[in-house]
């Protein structure tokens, strides 16, 4: 966004008419016109629908906060979930950190949860129009102070906590229009190796990354916390000195009532590491167990067993109970059925199936190619899951159980 065009968005007049604007993607032709009728140039009514699209994407994030924020398409992109960031504000505030530095605080999700919940925050945002739209939106938190400015350039020794959450996108927009990731950590800004520096000059520091950070990059002594929420993996955090709360990799699974944690140190020892026979069920973990690597860690607590070494997924013979469900989706298996695509068919065919939903791990397939070469006669839905038994390949039918279930 233009600064002029964010400095009409904030004018009270312009600003006022987007409380009234009910959005519809259908309506946003005759939205933008009906708003120029009524006196506005068409750069401001274009700008207003948009603040107004956003706001209703914000919601998702930001609950009924996005109603009095503005946003940018980037900044809501990387915003943390208002309750991810609930999560930082409470790790980033044990240590009673007199002032943290929200380095890099974007539209301001991580900054307003850390004022939320009692912190002083000094925020820094090295793009101008997103400081000033940061400023905007943690207007009523007065325990924060938001700076046009780079991270590299703040006085580490003001600061009690440091918070980071490095851009991990370019500008440039791929084919879907959207920005494209940066593998590279010294690519990140600030870099990677900035943000481990300055973790050595303050008490307490905390670092948001994705989740697909390469584990041989989490430096020695740091805790690492694999995020998911709601069945989204969101995050791997790197937390060092008071932030951290054991040192080593875990992952944090977050859900609407409850939050469960797995630590490495639950992973049992190789030997232990039992790849058995199918049972009744598959359990696909949750994917900040994956990426943590913490996979066999839930085999002991569910009873279950790896089907093959390098693959996620479990089986056992009883439905988890307690935390458990939590930590996997679980299925029962109605059947084995051959990989091979000719007696695949039949053996659906027979079965009645003409749908088919398909998961796959650790088979090189396609699935929407399978789906076509498949052609079904019309049938019930099924759904398929592709991988490996040991070394075999497999498809498994299965149906998910749900606690509703
Ligand atoms: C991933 S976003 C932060 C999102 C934020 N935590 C939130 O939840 O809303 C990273 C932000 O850092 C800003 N940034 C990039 N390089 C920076 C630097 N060197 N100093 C300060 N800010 C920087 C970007 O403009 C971007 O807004």
């Amino acid at each position: 966004m233009e600064s002029s065009t964010l400095a009409r968005l904030l004018e009270p007049e312009v600003y006022a008419r987007l409380a009234d604007i009910e959005y519809r993607p259908a309506d946003e032709l005759a939205l933008a016109s009906r708003l120029r009728k009524s006196g506005l140039d068409p750069d401001t009514a274009a700008a207003l629908v948009s603040q107004a699209a956003l706001r209703l994407a914000a919601a998702e994030k930001f609950g009924p906060f996005a109603a009095g924020m503005l946003f940018t398409r980037d900044g809501l992109a990387q915003a943390t979930r208002l309750p991810v960031a609930a999560h930082h504000a409470q790790r980033m505030l044990a240590s009673d950190p007199q002032v943290i530095a929200d380095l890099g605080c974007g539209l301001g999700a991580d900054t307003m949860a850390f004022a939320g919940l009692g912190g002083t925050v000094e925020a820094v945002e090295a793009d101008e129009v997103t400081a000033a739209i940061a400023t905007f939106n943690l207007r009523s938190l007065d325990t924060v102070t938001v700076t046009h400015g780079r991270a590299e350039d703040y006085d580490l020794t003001r600061a009690s906590a440091l918070w980071l959450d490095p851009a991990r996108r370019t500008s440039r927009a791929d084919a879907r229009g959207n920005a494209t990731r940066i593998s590279d950590p010294e690519a990140f800004s600030p870099s990677l190796s900035w943000a481990f520096t300055a973790a050595e000059q303050v008490p307490a520091t905390g670092i948001k990354l994705g989740p697909a950070l390469d584990h041989e990059l989490v430096p020695p002594g740091w805790e690492a916390q694999w995020v998911s929420h709601d069945g989204d993996v969101v995050e791997v955090a790197l937390y060092h000195g008071e932030a951290r709360q054991e040192a080593g990799r875990n992952a944090l699974v977050l859900g609407a009532d409850r939050a469960v944690r797995v630590h490495e140190s639950e992973v049992p020892a190789e030997d232990e590491d039992r790849i058995g026979e199918l049972g009744d069920f598959l359990f696909e973990p949750d994917g900040a167990l994956v990426r943590a690597g913490l996979v066999t860690a839930l085999c002991a607590p569910l009873g279950a067993r790896r089907i093959s070494k390098p693959i996620a997924y479990l089986t056992g013979d009883r439905l988890p109970g307690g935390a458990g469900r939590a930590l996997v989706r679980s299925f029962r298996i109605r059947d084995v059925l051959p990989a091979g695509l000719k007696p695949l068919r039949r053996a659906l065919v027979e079965r009645g199936v003409g749908k088919v939903v398909i998961k796959k791990r650790g088979a090189d397939i396609v699935p929407d190619t399978v789906r076509r070469r498949l052609k079904l006669p019309p049938g019930e839905q099924a759904t398929l899951v592709f991988t490996r038994l040991g070394e075999d390949h497999v498809v498994l039918l299965v149906d998910e159980v749900t606690d509703a279930a």
